[in-house]
């Protein structure tokens, strides 16, 4: 069954679906979703999107650089990638981590994409102690090992719920179809009251939309749970400044196409919320910074050295020189749990 009937059916029987849950099966399907489509490439020049570890090793020298200033007297460390996709990041930081005599303990990935994990398996297999793991509650180190976590553009694919706050009160927005026409509609939320107790801080007006992510919420909890020392940290697409609008997008070989345009070969990502993500990380202090504030923080010899034609186009995918590109809306997120 293709994922728009899969969609369908849900919708025929329960004359909707949620966002959240629309964005999972697109994204997830166990054989014709985003992420696990048998396709040459998915991600890279050739792919659907382009990312940083993608565009040079520049980003995963910076992510190590920052993690050897955070903790300076680590000499052995745990790696744990979230969401590696072709895995180029982990390759480099690994990279790194012999150049700067840190001894790596072990390597994991977590991965749920079937085509990914086929990928990773195929780089990284011969190294010692490398493993996948699909779920955060398979990881388990002692709990004074220090575990160095990251990821790039992983929560952004999280599915979201989106509510439109309208006379006091959000509603929760669902996609039904009517005369064959998949729509958009709202119906009222029992989580209505938590959602407003939650968000207090921000004040909505009626017609604005607020994203939240349960699944968002219960993966940096477990993630917390189940690691007693990490240094955590990751980039993604995401605000400090809540838009309340919808961020979800949609896109196909490197175009933004409409929600409802095509249900296969779409990748469709939210932006990440980086205040929430603060608030699930307390008490841990945490760091926002824009991506570009964090490559030229971290990788300084790079913007230092003489250019070239190659080098400026990199410079300017990872740090950006307008508001569109990913240095200005890609932000970097870094956490402790441990002093
Ligand atoms: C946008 S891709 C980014 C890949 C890579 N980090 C990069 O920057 O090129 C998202 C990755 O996260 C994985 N992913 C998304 N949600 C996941 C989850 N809940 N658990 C494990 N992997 C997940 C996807 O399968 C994919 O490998």
């Amino acid at each position: 069954m293709s994922v728009q009937e899969q969609i369908n059916k849900i919708i025929k029987n329960f004359q909707k679906i949620n966002m959240q849950d629309f964005v999972q099966i697109s994204n997830f399907e166990k054989k014709l979703g985003f992420y696990n489509k048998e396709e040459e490439n998915k991600i890279g020049v050739k792919g659907h999107f382009i990312t940083s570890p993608e565009i040079s090793s520049i980003f995963g020298i910076a992510m190590c650089n920052q993690f050897i200033n955070k903790n300076p007297k680590a000499t052995k460390v745990h790696l744990l990638e979230l969401g590696p996709g072709n895995g180029h990041l982990t390759n480099d930081i690994l990279e790194q981590m012999h150049g700067h005599k840190i001894e790596v303990l072990s390597i994991t990935l977590l991965e749920k994409s079937e085509y990914f994990k086929k990928k990773q398996i195929k780089k990284f297999s011969k190294i010692e102690n490398f493993s996948i793991i699909s779920d955060i509650d398979e990881f388990h180190k002692n709990k004074d090992d220090l575990v160095f976590v990251y990821s790039n553009e992983f929560l952004d694919t999280f599915g979201h719920k989106q509510y439109m706050y309208r006379n006091n009160n959000f509603y929760e927005v669902f996609i039904t179809i009517k005369k064959s026409q998949h729509l958009l509609t709202l119906e009222s939320s029992i989580q209505s009251e938590y959602i407003k107790k939650d968000y207090k801080y921000l004040d909505f007006k009626d017609g604005d939309i607020l994203e939240h992510s349960p699944l968002i919420d219960f993966f940096i909890g477990s993630l917390n749970r189940n690691i007693k020392k990490y240094f955590f940290t990751t980039c993604d697409y995401g605000y400090t400044d809540y838009s309340k609008k919808s961020t979800l997008r949609a896109l196909r070989d490197h175009k933004k196409i409409d929600l409802f345009e095509f249900f296969e070969g779409v990748d469709y990502s939210f932006s990440v919320d980086f205040n929430r993500l603060t608030k699930l990380f307390e008490p841990n202090e945490s760091e926002i910074q824009s991506q570009s504030s964090f490559i030229k923080k971290y990788a300084p010899n790079f913007f230092n050295n003489k250019t070239s034609d190659e080098i400026d186009i990199i410079k300017n995918l990872l740090t950006g020189t307008k508001e569109n590109e990913m240095g200005l809306i890609f932000k970097n997120f870094n956490s402790r749990n441990y002093d």
